[in-house]
């Protein structure tokens, strides 16, 4: 596949405009931009993705601005901000090209994207994204959270779906200069937060069914309201036991779009029951409990917490819930990683041992389990309020995020 095709396929607004071929045409759009030049260096130069041997990428990349004339208008009411509506001036974008690597970032301003229709990602889903989060502290800072752990996670993605590596130093670079353009879009109310949205998709304009050659790596960015409005509201689930959303074997543990979409019918079902999620049974046995909707899940059961461990690759690992363990193992509390059967649950709950159960995930740090539904058995957990072990690690995790109780594990990575 040749360069031109490339440029056929995904088009960036400018370039398309511009009706750009080469690289050095490329550089000459941008040549009255400020410059902000990055230094990644690679010790070594090879790697292999699934077998194949391919030749890693020595970086040394400059990351253009071509910054917008015309700046929205932010939003007034920081409380109705709602998720995933609204998005700020700019984007970042960097191509990748088979031969060439990734190359070119840009942070320009946010819009459309050209695709051809034969896009390889709209036909395959060879995609994979991310999540997290910008904070405001009180003095006007902004941080982010552990963002080390999704730029390596979105390589376990990549390696998963066959895109290639995007070294985690190049990410965080993009992500934190584009948050640097960007940083009052942060928003000041508590709760509130910036969500980063990074993801990676194929554009090579192609119909076999093979790995692309062709990549677009963008991060788009969204102001988002408090999770919760009046205080951590427990939600109801139920245990699917219709539809599976992955398999062992299958994409379960990487963050790509089919995984997702594999969710949607059973979470209609929820919303049409009164429930807000389901809770995911494994997908060979349907017997083991995996995860919720975009969250995982825990219980604390005799003073433990249990929840179900990584190793059948059909869960994502999930940062918060990293920090949840690594949490409560620093405060002596016992953690168990291991797989739990859903007949478990049920008979800790019959026999008083089951206190609290509670998701993990970045929107919402932790959502305390009001009731959960396992065919006609509704268990009430804790009277329907969320637990002393729930709080803590609530409390814990968002002051340390919004920067009002020290970090003591160095998870936080200011941008000032
Ligand atoms: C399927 C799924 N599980 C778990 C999580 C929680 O992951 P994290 O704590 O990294 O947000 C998410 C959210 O990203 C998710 O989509």
């Amino acid at each position: 596949m040749t360069a031109e095709r490339t440029r056929t396929a995904a088009t960036l607004p400018a370039l398309e405009k511009n009706n750009l071929k080469s690289k050095k045409n490329f550089k000459k759009l941008f040549q009255n931009e400020e410059k902000c030049a990055i230094i990644v260096s690679k010790p070594s130069n090879r790697t292999a993705i699934c077998g194949k041997t391919i030749k890693k990428e020595v970086f040394d990349m400059e990351i253009k601005k071509q910054l917008t004339t015309c700046p929205k208008e932010k939003p007034k009411d920081e409380s109705k901000l709602g998720f995933g509506h609204i998005f700020t001036d700019h984007m970042l974008v960097m191509p990748y090209d088979e031969g060439q690597g990734w190359h070119d970032p840009v942070i320009m301003p946010y819009g459309d994207i050209t695709l051809s229709p034969s896009a390889m990602c709209l036909h395959y889903g060879q995609t994979v994204f991310e999540g997290l989060k910008a904070y405001r502290r009180a003095d006007g800072g902004v941080q982010l959270f552990r963002p080390d752990e999704n730029f390596k996670r979105l390589n376990r993605s990549n390696e998963r779906l066959v895109i290639p590596e995007l070294p985690e130093e190049l990410g965080l670079q993009c992500l934190k200069e584009l948050i640097s353009v960007e940083k009052d879009w942060v928003p000041h109310t508590e709760g509130a937060s910036l969500y980063i949205r990074p993801f990676i998709f194929a554009v090579d304009p192609f119909l076999g069914v093979h790995p692309g050659e062709h990549y677009l790596f963008m991060i788009i960015l969204s102001p988002s309201g408090p999770y919760y409005a009046s205080g951590l509201d427990p939600v109801n689930i139920y245990v699917e036991n219709k539809y599976v959303r992955t398999v062992r074997g299958g994409m379960g543990y990487a963050k790509t779009g089919g995984n997702y979409a594999a969710s949607l019918h059973s979470q209609a079902d929820a919303y049409d029951q009164g429930y807000s999620q389901v809770l995911w049974l494994d997908g060979v046995e349907q017997k083991y409990i995996e995860e919720v909707g975009a969250m995982n899940i825990a219980f604390v059961i005799d003073g433990e917490v249990v929840t179900p461990s990584l190793e059948t690759g059909s869960i994502l690992s999930g940062i918060t819930r990293k920090s949840a363990l690594e949490l409560c193992r620093s405060k002596g509390i016992p953690v168990s990683e291991r797989r739990i059967t859903i007949q478990e649950i049920a008979d800790a709950y019959d026999a008083g041992k089951l206190s609290e159960v509670f998701g993990t995930g970045t929107a919402a740090v932790i959502s305390p389990v009001g009731h959960l539904k396992w065919g006609d058995k509704v268990m009430t957990i804790n009277n329907n309020k969320i637990g002393p072990v729930s709080q803590m690690i609530y409390d814990t995790l968002t002051g340390i995020q919004w920067g009002k109780i020290p970090d003591e594990f160095g998870w936080i990575v200011p941008i000032d």
